[in-house]
Order: structure tokens, then sequence, then C-alpha cells
């Protein structure tokens, strides 16, 4: 996300305008084009939204917001057009255009959906981009803000901060991730251990139902409510915005980030950093991250594994906890960075010591790299033995890399039906699987594709079982997929039941009665009934 787009996206400007030219005379387009002034008002004109194929900012405003290569090449199908609202009426009437003349909406805010399901659909379709609706209203009398959904995390950390240096929000770690699918999906980061999910700290939103209707928490009932909150984007509404609570964190925090080779003891350290992680004070969130890397005889790998943290508190008092609770990692003083909380946001995602806080407010830039990722849970500590061959796999994996996060502290005193998102007490940590490359073609994607499936099935006997479990933000269409059009009732119970558990069959309930006829529908919805 650090480098410029402008040769990629030109490049694939050129690509993309041969192939969308040619959808321009779909009949349900022009109806739907015509519809949608008769049902904005006219002080807030939408013809300045509407981006057909016929418009030279067509492509950047498409690509703009795609995160992921792997759904920007020449065979990727295009939107017929983009509404790119400018004020609530204008989701207002494409939801109720595009129903009434039959198109599907994909609706996007960050554009950073894993399969790209903001922004590609096998039938025809517009998009709705909500990237200007990115209005921040802090309120710090009451700790609370309303920000809309095409508002960034980066934006609201920086918005929180700029009024307040002992406030924060819990949410994700990439600054340029949108609040509407974000939130939509739970919204996990370095604050879960003392504050929960995003969602845990949402106390109202604003939602365009399938009728046109904007509804609040009052008038949509605590159903919806409740499946807005971590149910996934795009099956339920168009989050317009989200009420949230604004979280204490002190003055000063500390950071840290310490490596260790297996050389160095790395597998002894990370079997200690399994037993104490998820008990550890609600303050202190540890990362661990393996990764292959060099080793230090000339021609031979060793994994070594990042440990990042983030300490609500000073480093002395830090030092003296790890002393005592974890000294195999051996966290010295010097490791410690004192540092104010949005400073911390920016160390999380890998910016250099000193790096201004103006770059939490960049916009999405275009996608930098092909990816795949996937997720999974454990819940019990893995054997050293089993770590040894765990490792082994990764070497022949490379390059592809995990993500450890402890879960605990206050995940663990949230019930499990609270909100739709299940993975809470129990559980010991959440995995990310990641994989990305710069290559292009077919080969090249399936190469680096069946490397992180070959590690994610080697993973097997150290997850969560029957079913094994995984993230609604880190989605993964291969735990199960309907087509576009079609929510297939099989499939859905198969990855609802990864993603939600027993909450799946109350989201399928919720969304029978906001959208029977089924009209938000993608490869991951929650289909109304069961069949
Ligand atoms: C680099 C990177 C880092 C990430 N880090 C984290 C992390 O630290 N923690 C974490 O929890 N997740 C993380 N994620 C996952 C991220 O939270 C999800 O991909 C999330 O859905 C992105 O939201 P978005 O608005 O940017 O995406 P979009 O692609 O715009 O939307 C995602 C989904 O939500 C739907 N949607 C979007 N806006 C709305 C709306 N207004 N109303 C209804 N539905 C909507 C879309 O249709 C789509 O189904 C990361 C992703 C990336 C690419
Ligand atoms: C930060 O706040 C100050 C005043 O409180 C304001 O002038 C400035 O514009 C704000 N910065 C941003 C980027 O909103
Ligand atoms: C690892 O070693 C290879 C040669 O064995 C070298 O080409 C590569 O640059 C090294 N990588 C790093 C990160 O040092
Ligand atoms: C980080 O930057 C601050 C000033 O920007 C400096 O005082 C501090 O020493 C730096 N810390 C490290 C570890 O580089
Ligand atoms: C998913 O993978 C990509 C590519 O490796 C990476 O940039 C991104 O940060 C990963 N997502 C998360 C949440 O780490
Ligand atoms: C879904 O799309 C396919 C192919 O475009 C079409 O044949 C089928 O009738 C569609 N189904 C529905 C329910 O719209």
């Amino acid at each position: 996300m650090k480098v410029s787009m402008t040769v990629i996206l030109s490049v694939f400007s050129a690509l993309l305008l041969s192939v969308s030219l040619a959808a321009n005379s779909d009949p349900s387009l022009d109806n739907f084009l015509k519809c949608l002034p008769s049902n904005s008002l006219p002080s807030y004109p939408i013809s300045e939204a509407i981006y057909t194929t016929a418009n030279p900012s067509f492509e950047s405003v498409l690509l703009t917001y795609i995160n992921n290569r792997r759904f920007l090449t020449p065979t990727t199908p295009k939107p017929l057009a983009i509404v790119t609202a400018l004020h609530e009426s204008h989701v207002q009437a494409t939801v109720v255009c595009a129903k009434s003349h039959g198109l599907q909406v994909r609706i996007r805010s960050g554009g950073h959906d894993y399969e790209g399901l903001s922004y590609v659909s096998e039938v025809p379709f517009v998009i709705l981009d909500m990237f200007n609706l990115r209005s921040i209203d802090i309120d710090l009398a009451s700790e609370t803000a309303w920000v809309q959904a095409g508002a960034t995390l980066g934006e609201i950390y920086y918005n929180i901060a700029n009024k307040s240096n002992v406030h924060a929000f819990p949410a994700g770690v990439c600054p340029t991730i949108g609040a509407g699918g974000h939130i939509s999906g739970g919204g996990y980061g370095t604050l879960m251990r003392k504050y929960g999910l995003s969602v845990d700290n949402v106390i109202d939103a604003k939602v365009v139902d399938v009728k046109g209707n904007i509804l609040d928490r009052q008038t949509m009932g605590e159903d919806l409510f409740w499946a807005i909150r971590g149910g996934g984007g795009a099956s339920f509404g168009v989050i317009l915005s989200w009420k949230i609570n604004l979280v204490r964190v002190p003055a000063k925090v500390t950071v840290f980030k310490v490596d260790r080779t297996l050389e160095e003891g790395a597998t002894d350290i990370f079997y200690q950093w399994q037993q104490v992680s998820t008990e550890l004070d609600k303050e202190l969130f540890i990362r661990a991250m393996p990764q292959v890397a060099n080793g230090s005889v000339e021609g031979t790998k060793t994994i070594r594994i990042s440990f990042y943290g983030l300490f609500l508190g000073q480093s002395g008092t830090l030092i003296s906890m790890m002393n005592k609770r974890f000294p195999e990692l051996g966290l010295q003083q010097s490791d410690c960075i004192e540092m104010r909380w949005i400073e911390s946001t920016l160390f999380w995602f890998d910016l250099p010591n000193g790096t201004s806080i103006d770059v939490l407010l960049n916009r999405p830039r275009g996608a930098q790299s092909f990816y795949k990722n996937k997720s999974d849970y454990v819940n019990h500590i893995v054997p050293k033995e089993a770590l040894e061959r765990i490792w082994k796999m990764m070497i022949k994996a490379e390059p592809m890399w995990m993500q450890w996060n402890p879960i605990g502290g206050r995940m663990s005193e949230i019930p499990d039906t609270a909100t739709p998102f299940p993975h809470r007490a129990g559980y010991l940590f959440k995995l990310q699987y990641s994989i990305n490359w710069r290559e292009e073609g077919t080969e090249a994607t399936d190469r680096y594709i069946s490397l992180i499936r070959e590690m994610h099935d080697a993973m097997a006997p150290y997850v969560t079982k029957f079913p094994r479990e995984a993230f609604q933000n880190y989605r993964d269409l291969d735990i199960g997929s309907s087509p576009s059009n079609q929510t297939n009732f099989e499939e859905a119970k198969e990855y609802g039941l990864k993603y939600f558990k027993g909450n799946f069959l109350r989201l399928v309930k919720v969304k029978g009665m906001v959208d029977p006829d089924n009209f938000f529908k993608h490869e991951q919805s929650i289909p109304p009934r069961w069949m």
C-alpha cells in the first residue's frame, strides 16, 4: 500500500477499456439509469454520482478501490455502472431502482474484500460505491462518534487522535480498510484483548433496507441490529453509518517488535507464547508471525518469528510484567518504544518510526499485488513436536507466511451469541495464512494458491474441527460458496457454520424477515430460508 500505483493502473486501464465498452447495451441498465433521478432528491443531483462505461473516469473510479490484483485481470467481469453515492438518497435510489429493474448490486466501501465480492459478480451488476460518504463526527463529551461507511480506519483513528490523546477505537491494522465492510465482518485488531471487536463497540447504525428505507437501531429492531454487527456485509442492507463507542487508552502506550529464529530458540519461545499470550493482562497484546528466512549457514532456511507487542501502559511496567510472565522472550527496555496510541497504529502497519500520522489520511490507491489469505482458529496448545513439523511445512510452502493472534481477555467475557461472531471464550488463537505475488497469469496464481491451500490442509490436525472455523472478515471462497445470483442453501450452510457456528441459524431467520426475496446476495451471503 506504500508504492505508487500509477504504472499498474495505466496498464490495466488499457485492458479494461476494451472489455468494458462491450457491455453497454443492457436494457435493464437503461431502465435503471432512467429510474435513478426520479427516486432521488433534485437538491442532490444523482447524475453527478453515476459512472457508466462511457465516462472517461469509469476505470479510475473502478480501479482505485480494487485492493487485490487477482480481481483486476482482462477476464474479470466489470460492472455496467458505478454509483458513487454523494448523499444518502443516492443509496436509497440505487437500491430501489436496481431491485425494480432486476440488476444485482455490489456494495463497496474500502474494497478490501479478500475475494473481490464488493466489485465482481458473474451476472450483470452495478457497484454502489460508498467512498464519498465518509464523514466522521466525534462527540468527546459522550465518548461516541458517528462514522459513515466510506470512512477508512485510518481516517477514524486520525480524527479521534485529533481530538484526544486518550481515546481510540478497536479495529483493524490496515488504515485503508473501509468501515462499511470491516465492521460488518466483526473487525479485530490490537485492542481486542482489552475491548473486544469493533462490533462490541457499536451502539447504533443507519441502514438502507431492501425497500429503500433508512432505519436506525430503534426502527430496525434488535434482530437486524444484531445481524449487522458481524454477520458479514451485503446480506441485510446497505450500512450508511455506524455509531461507535470510543475507548480509553493511556496518553503513552508501549510497542515492541522482537525477532527470534529457530537457532535462537524460537520454538521454545513460541511454545511458551502459546501458554501465556491469552492469559496475560488485557492491556498486553502480543502477535506472533512465523515466516521463512535464510539460515545462518549459506543456502539453508530457517523460521524467524516476529513478536509484535502493544502494551497499554509504560515500558517499565511492561518489562517487569514480561520478566515475571514471559522471560523466555528476553524483552529488553531497548526493544520498547513509548508513543501515543495513534503513533502505534503506524508501528503496527510497519511504517518507520517518525512517519507523520498524516499517512493515515491516504485513500486507497489501487491494487499492489495478487494475494490469497485463509484463516483458522486454534483451541488447543500445539505441542513442540508439532511445531517442528509446522516449520518444515512452512519452509516447503514459502513464501506463504502466518500470523498467530492471541484471544482471551475481554473476548472471553462476551457471550458467543451477543453478536454473530462466535469465536470467543475457549479459543486460544486466530490464525491467518497469507501469500502474495506479483507475477501475472493463471499459472502463477494457481501455483501460489496451491501453496497456501496445501499449508492450510496440513494444519488440519491443530485447529478447530466440525466445523473447521474461519473468520468472516478473512473471506475465503474455498470454504464454500454459492453462484453469484442464487444463494445455494447447502453451500451457505457450509460457509455459514464455519463463520458463525450456531449463530448462522439466527442470521438466516433475520434475513428471512428483512430481505425474504434475497435481493442482497453474493457468493457468501446469508440465505433467507432453509431448503
Ligand atoms: C491489507 C488488509 C488488512 C486487513 N487487516 C484486517 C484486520 O486487521 N482486522 C480485520 O478484522 N480485518 C482485516 N482485513 C479484512 C477486512 O476487514 C475485510 O476485508 C473487510 O470486509 C474490508 O472492508 P472494506 O469496506 O474495505 O471492503 P469491501 O470490499 O468494500 O467490502 C467487504 C464486504 O462488505 C460489503 N460491504 C461493504 N460496504 C458495505 C456497506 N456500506 N453496507 C453493507 N455491506 C457492505 C461488501 O459488499 C463486501 O461483501 C484486512 C484486509 C486487508 C486487505
Ligand atoms: C485537526 O483539528 C484542528 C482543530 O482542532 C483542525 O483545524 C484540523 O483541520 C484538524 N485536522 C484534520 C485533518 O481534520
Ligand atoms: C537469502 O539467501 C539467498 C541465497 O541463498 C539470497 O539470494 C537472498 O537474497 C537471501 N535473502 C535475504 C533476505 O537475505
Ligand atoms: C523514534 O522516534 C522518536 C522521535 O520521533 C525518537 O525520540 C526515538 O528515539 C525513536 N525511537 C527509536 C527506537 O528509533
Ligand atoms: C492478506 O495477505 C496480504 C498479502 O500477503 C497482506 O498484504 C495482508 O496484510 C493480509 N491481511 C492481513 C489482515 O494481514
Ligand atoms: C443465474 O444466472 C444464470 C446464468 O447467467 C442464469 O442461467 C440463471 O437463470 C440465473 N438464475 C437466477 C435465479 O437468476
